[in-house]
């Protein structure tokens, strides 16, 4: 039996994803970029067993659901055809995020996912590769594999895979406003954004004319221009949320409420900008000398955390027996 174990961080990006040209090779209608957390990350063991008929997870000490159990299948076959393997696998995972944060994200899940199962079927991949592996399981996961700043490329399957981009030192205040369940999985939203959005073809450019934009400021350190496209395109994607067919909400009346703040806090000096996935929680960016600052500031709104940059995925034990 081999064995690998890998750990990968959350990302949360400023540029988004939000919609596939290809929903089988998960092939994104833009690029998008991120920054990689160093907190909240999901380790996970996968132990080849050649002796099973299927596969087996188990998430934070549980049996994991049937969906994700069939997920995690659908992606350890694509491992299993590069690998010319039939072998099933164990596949034993922890993730230390909050429950409800918006943190126990597929994106560390699946990073860490690919880079232990490539290990454990004998794969020998470089970075960019396993970036590519990890968009199979979920887009943002190309994006985990990455230190710090990531672009994730749109493109074909052989170049769609995310990389690194030097940038402005930055932090980000995580503001969980509420731990409930999302009524709408990303993954339906941005389909149903993709098929009833009459903003949608606007949503593509947009993103194009952010990233674009994005990665200008960043080459030129710029966090101010950082800061402003994140804003901005947040809200646009939120916007093409909300107008789907039925609409979808993701943003509460709190995290309204903490884009107002943080607007005002930057009239005060306080220079930050917010973000929002596909949920309520928020994730404000700010410069490492005023982050403590912000943190204390915006501590009414919810729980409130403190991040920096991490790193992309790793092999923690690369143990084979
Ligand atoms: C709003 O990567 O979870 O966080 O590829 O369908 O698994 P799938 O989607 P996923 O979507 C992330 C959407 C987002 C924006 C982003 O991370 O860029």
């Amino acid at each position: 039996m081999t064995t690998a174990t890998a750990r990968a961080f959350p990302n949360i990006a400023l540029v988004k994803y939000w919609g596939k040209q290809d929903e089988d090779l998960i092939l994104p209608v833009a690029g998008s970029l991120s920054l990689t957390l160093d907190a909240f990350p999901t380790t996970t063991t996968v132990a080849l067993d050649a002796g099973a008929r299927s596969d087996a997870f188990a998430l934070n000490g549980a049996e994991a659901s049937s969906d994700a159990t069939r997920r995690v299948t659908r992606f350890l076959d694509r491992v299993r055809e590069l690998a010319g393997s039939e072998a099933r696998a164990v596949v034993t995972s922890t993730n230390e995020a909050p429950t409800g944060a918006g943190l126990a994200s597929s994106a560390s899940g699946f990073a860490a996912l690919a880079t232990a199962a490539a290990a454990a079927y004998g794969l020998d991949l470089d970075r960019r590769d396993l970036s590519r592996l990890a968009r199979r399981g979920s887009g943002s996961a190309s994006r985990s594999l990455v230190d710090g700043l990531a672009v994730w490329h749109a493109g074909d399957d052989a170049h769609s895979y995310a990389e690194g981009v030097s940038g402005p030192d930055m932090r980000m205040v995580i503001v969980t406003v509420d731990t409930a369940q999302k009524a709408v999985s990303s993954r339906a939203a941005m389909r149903r954004s993709a098929l009833t959005s009459p903003f949608f073809p606007a949503w593509i450019s947009s993103t194009e004319e952010s990233l674009a934009a994005m990665l200008e400021a960043c080459a030129a350190d710029d966090f101010t221009r950082v800061g402003r496209i994140t804003e901005t395109h947040a809200l646009r994607m939120h916007a093409v949320i909300q107008s789907c067919d039925p609409p979808i909400r993701y943003l509460a009346p709190t995290s309204v409420a903490v884009f107002d703040a943080v607007a005002a806090l930057r009239d005060q000096g306080l220079e930050a900008y917010a973000t929002a996935d596909a949920g309520p929680n928020v994730a404000v960016i700010v410069r490492p000398d005023q982050a403590e600052d912000l943190r204390d500031a915006l501590q009414g709104f919810g729980s409130v955390r403190l991040v920096g940059a991490g790193a992309g995925a790793q092999l923690v034990a690369p143990d084979s027996a």
